[in-house]
């Protein structure tokens, strides 16, 4: 057992792309069962930070861990496996394939990579296919289980990304920028959904719409220029200076 609070988190990471240090020596812990939004500036470094919570990319420096356990020479289908879930910035569903088909594939790759066999079991192919329906039923996407991905707008294609990242049954869940290039009402029906699996995962979100940070969130850790600049409660981060003069300008 470890000592840290934290169930995912990173200490003195920095990554550097050739001459270019785009994350230093960055510290953030993120505590179970809570939501996390992380926000900053375009280009602060958010969307990087990922890649190395979930070893997309390879660390320059520094470490990442797991329940207190050093994670960061691990392959990503070993950190997934370990609980750790990801959707993307950009939509990386399977356009000709069908909801049901994309969600029935992250469910059964979650099974096949999990080492237990379970998927040549009897009735394995039925389980997966279950989870698969209760998972579209869940997000309010059940009439579209046939349908391909492509003949859907762009909301209902996010929301199946979730579903597909939730298929792969994560404790941790990583969502970078969840309601990007959606309307309002579709980003109020994503803010709702989050809302309303919070009890059941620790979220980390990349966001940058306000209302949804402020609404919604336990924590807000705020990036600029690969560095953490802060790190609190909403109330917290709306008054603080440093944050208004990196974020906002002001
Ligand atoms: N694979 C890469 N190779 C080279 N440079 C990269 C790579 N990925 C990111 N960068 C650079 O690292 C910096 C941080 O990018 P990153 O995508 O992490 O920002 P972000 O905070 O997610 O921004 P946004 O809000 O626009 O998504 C940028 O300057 C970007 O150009
Ligand atoms: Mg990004």
């Amino acid at each position: 057992m470890s000592a840290t609070p934290f169930v995912l988190a990173a200490e003195n990471l920095t990554k550097k792309f050739n001459a270019n240090t785009v994350i230093e020596n960055l510290s953030i812990g993120f505590e179970s069962g809570m939501l996390h939004s992380i926000l900053g500036p375009n280009g602060a470094g958010k969307t990087t930070l990922f890649n190395l919570l979930t070893r997309d990319l390879p660390v320059s420096g520094g470490e990442i861990l797991l329940r207190g356990e050093k994670i960061t020479g691990l392959k990503p289908h070993q950190i997934a496996r370990r609980g750790v879930g990801r959707s993307y910035q950009i939509s990386s569903v399977y356009l000709d394939l069908s909801f049901h088909q994309n969600v029935w594939l992250a469910a059964y790759r979650k099974e096949k990579n999990g080492g237990t066999g379970f998927w040549r079991s009897v009735g394995a192919y039925k389980k997966i296919g279950e989870t698969a329906a209760r998972l579209l039923d869940t997000l309010g996407l059940a009439e579209f289980s046939d349908v391909p991905a492509k003949a859907t707008s762009y909301g209902d294609q996010r929301l199946l990304e979730i579903a597909v990242t939730l298929a792969t049954d994560p404790e941790i869940l990583l969502l970078d920028e969840p309601t990007a290039g959606l309307s309002q009402k579709e980003t109020e029906r994503i803010k709702n959904f989050i809302q309303s699996i919070k009890s059941k995962y620790t979220i980390i979100m990349i966001e940058h719409k306000m209302n949804v940070v402020m609404e919604i969130s336990d924590r807000i850790h705020v990036m600029n220029r690969g560095a953490l600049i802060a790190s609190g409660t909403a109330a917290e981060i709306a008054r603080n200076e440093a944050v208004h003069s990196a974020y906002f300008g002001l």
